[in-house]
């Protein structure tokens, strides 16, 4: 079948785009539209032509599996111009997403109106490019300056309403969107046609603008290129005419296209993509999620409850007494209070989350429950009992997840009836923002909990990726590799602020000794003295060293670093050095980038390991590992990409 087809009502022609799945603008689709606007402009009896979408969405954009090939004609901008250019005024019919390319075609119609519930808009910074056919150069003639600003160099799209506000669509509509676009049109055509977008005025903001912008930008853009680069775009645009504006934005595209930067972005959107559909889990049917129950109201299960209930999923919260259990809904009562003052939640919602949650002792509310997650503490007796109580409260077939970091879930599981149903499932502090969901069958579970596990992933829009079982699962497993490497650097004579520095230049929000002083260097200590207890060989780290003399990290005043009271800066410390003073041996001097590449070095070592013993399952899934739970700069790729291309 045809990618686009031209059908008549009345005076006005109807041309479908039908591409599946997301209508990406693949040279096939280019060619359909350019030979439609030929078509219908010598056709006498057409007075104006309707551009709407078949399937999920509208135009979703430029074909990103085309971006790493030669480019073949028409293209984009060519199209885009050509559609500006036809005989009779196009309008564009939206639903579902106007992204990219997509939205630059809804631009180059005299007309855009979508339906509600629609949402456009210019990521291509987040692929790592900037909008290569006309994106920076039509969006502030249709918008002004200033929103173009904020829509491309954030990536982020605008529903319908915002749209219409912003004057980036004309009209939105309820109900059918055709009926409504063919109407649309109809109307217009009874009136003067306003001038295409290439022809609208755009109003040059001065220099301080510019400046101001430009500062916001590349402080939420953390060394990504793209959106600065879309800044000197919009610039260009606003203060240059409309052609050389559209050759520069074209040659900026060209560039960033090219660039290790979207060549990483592209890797990391492909890995989002396949990671909640797992190719073997294809035909396994997971088991429907209607209700919840979360086991322990810490830190854990009240951002899990809270993801959940983001997720609209009824949450049966239970703790170990009515004190704890009063603590629990506190902490999650905090989650959404939180959520409200940033503006996340209204009151109401935040009413509505505290209203879906049933707050008890007695496992005997879990007899209904479709899931259930274990996040009590950290030891082996109390999971233990906990999952006793399951196997009786609960349905046979419901699945009981735990979320351990390092106990072996084979231990958890043992003894438990039906073992099918267990699953590790575990999330990322915070539950309710991290995406990173490591996912850990035992041999026993099914296909079919493990796929229950992925579909919970998608439910809460999160990253899912399986692991097998090891020591700290994936990430934690390379977390303390990164950190065993930068304490041998720190044994070799390389500072600890010199380390730090290296890693936020690389990306990182955080260097790997101030992250520690901020989480608390004391629950890893407690892991390798339980290891040292049951007889493993754990060499002792400079770790042990710190937290032996009550150098805990921040909460004690002080970790790798010294904070004065009530500050989080990290000040070197002479009774760090003092106490290590004796480990040092080396004089070490390395540059920032010979650190970094170095300490990611270690992480794809390690991630190789975890590759070869079969515990994930590919290089890409390791990188959402560290992009999504341990603030690996996006933008690099992950440590298995920016290793494969050091
Ligand atoms: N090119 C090629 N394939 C694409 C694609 C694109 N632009 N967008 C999505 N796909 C593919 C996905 O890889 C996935 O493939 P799979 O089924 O084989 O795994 C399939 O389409 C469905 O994608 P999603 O799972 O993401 O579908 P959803 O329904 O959840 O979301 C969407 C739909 C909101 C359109 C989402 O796919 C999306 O955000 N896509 C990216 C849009 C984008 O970034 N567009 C800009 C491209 S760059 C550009 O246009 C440059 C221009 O300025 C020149
Ligand atoms: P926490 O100490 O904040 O919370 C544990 C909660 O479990 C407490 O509220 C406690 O009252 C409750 N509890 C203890 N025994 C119970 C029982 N028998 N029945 C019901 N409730 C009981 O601990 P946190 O940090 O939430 O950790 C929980 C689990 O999640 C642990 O297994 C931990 O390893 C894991 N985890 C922790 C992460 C973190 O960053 N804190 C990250 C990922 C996993």
């Amino acid at each position: 079948m045809s990618v686009v087809t031209i059908s008549r009502n009345g005076d006005i022609a109807v041309v479908t785009v039908d591409n599946p799945p997301v209508n990406a603008l693949s040279q096939a689709l280019r060619r359909g539209l350019w030979d439609a606007v030929e078509t219908l402009d010598a056709d006498p009896q057409v007075r104006a032509v309707v551009l709407i979408c078949a399937g999920r969405t509208f135009i979703a954009g430029a074909d990103v599996t085309e971006f790493g090939k030669p480019p073949l004609e028409p293209h984009l901008p060519d199209l885009v111009d050509r559609i500006e250019a036809a005989a009779k005024p196009w309008v564009a019919a939206i639903h579902g997403s106007a992204l990219g390319g997509g939205f630059e075609v809804a631009m180059g119609c005299r007309f855009r109106v979508a339906v509600e519930g629609a949402s456009v808009g210019l990521p291509e910074v987040s692929l790592g490019i900037v909008p290569g056919a006309s994106g920076t150069v039509r969006t502030p003639r249709l918008a002004g300056v200033e929103a173009a600003v904020d829509l491309v160099t954030s990536g982020k799209p605008v529903k319908a309403a915002k749209a219409l506000s912003l004057g980036l669509v004309d009209a939105v509509f309820a109900g059918d969107l055709q009926a409504n676009a063919l109407a649309f049109a109809r109307d217009a055509l009874t009136r003067e046609l306003p001038p295409p977008v290439l022809a609208r005025p755009v109003a040059a903001p001065d220099a301080a603008f510019w400046d101001e912008k430009r500062k916001a930008v590349a402080k939420a853009a953390k060394g990504a290129e793209a959106p600065l680069r879309a800044l000197d775009c919009l610039r260009k645009a606003a203060e240059a005419p409309f052609a050389e504006a559209m050759a520069f934005e074209r040659q900026t595209f060209l560039d960033l296209r090219a660039s290790d930067q979207a060549a990483a972005l592209r890797h990391v959107f492909f890995a989002e993509r396949a990671a909640p559909r797992p190719a073997h889990l294809k035909g396994a049917d997971p088991l429907p999620l209607r209700s919840a129950g979360v086991i322990g109201g810490g830190t854990m299960g009240a951002g899990i409850a809270a993801a959940l209930r983001d997720a609209g999923i009824p949450v049966t919260l239970i703790e170990r007494d009515d004190e704890a259990l009063a603590r629990g809904m506190a902490n999650l009562r905090g989650i959404f209070d939180g959520a409200v003052k940033r503006g996340k939640l209204s009151e109401a919602q935040a009413e509505a989350h505290m209203a879906g949650v049933t707050a008890t002792t007695d496992y005997a509310a879990l007899s209904d429950a479709d899931l259930v997650i274990e996040a009590v503490f950290e030891e082996i007796g109390v999971k233990r009992a906990v999952f006793d109580r399951l196997a009786t409260a609960c349905r046979a077939d419901a699945v009981l997840a735990t979320n351990t970091s390092y106990l072996d879930p084979r231990l958890i599981a043992e003894g438990l009836p039906h073992p099918d149903r267990f699953i590790g499932l575990h999330f990322f502090s915070p539950a309710n923002v991290m995406r990173l969901l490591e996912i850990v069958p035992v041999p026993e579970t099914s296909d079919r909990t493990l796929a229950t596990g992925f579909a919970l992933g998608r439910m809460l829009n999160k990253v899912p990726v399986q692991s097998g079982i090891c020591e700290g699962f994936i990430g934690n497993r390379i977390l303390k590799r990164y950190r065993a490497g930068a304490e041998t650097l720190v044994r070799q004579g390389v500072a600890i602020a010199d380390i730090d520095a290296a890693m936020r230049a690389y990306g990182f929000a955080m260097g790997p000794f101030e992250a520690q002083d901020l989480g608390g260097l004391d629950i890893a200590f407690l892991q390798r003295e339980g290891a040292r207890a049951a007889g493993q060989d754990v060499p002792e780290t400079l770790g042990d060293i710190l937290v032996r003399a009550n150098r805990k990290g921040q909460k004690t005043g002080g970790g790798w670093y010294d904070y004065a009271p009530g500050e989080r800066r990290p000040q070197p410390s002479a009774a760090v050095a003092e106490l290590l003073a004796d480990r040092i041996t080396g004089r070490t001097q390395m540059d920032p980038e010979a650190i970094a590449r170095h300490l990611v070095g270690e992480m794809a070592a390690e991630g190789r390991a975890i590759l070869d013993e079969g515990i994930a399952a590919s290089p890409a899934d390791i990188d959402l590992v560290e992009i999504h739970g341990y603030g690996f700069p996006r933008w690099r790729g992950g440590p298995m990409f920016a290793a494969s291309r050091a």
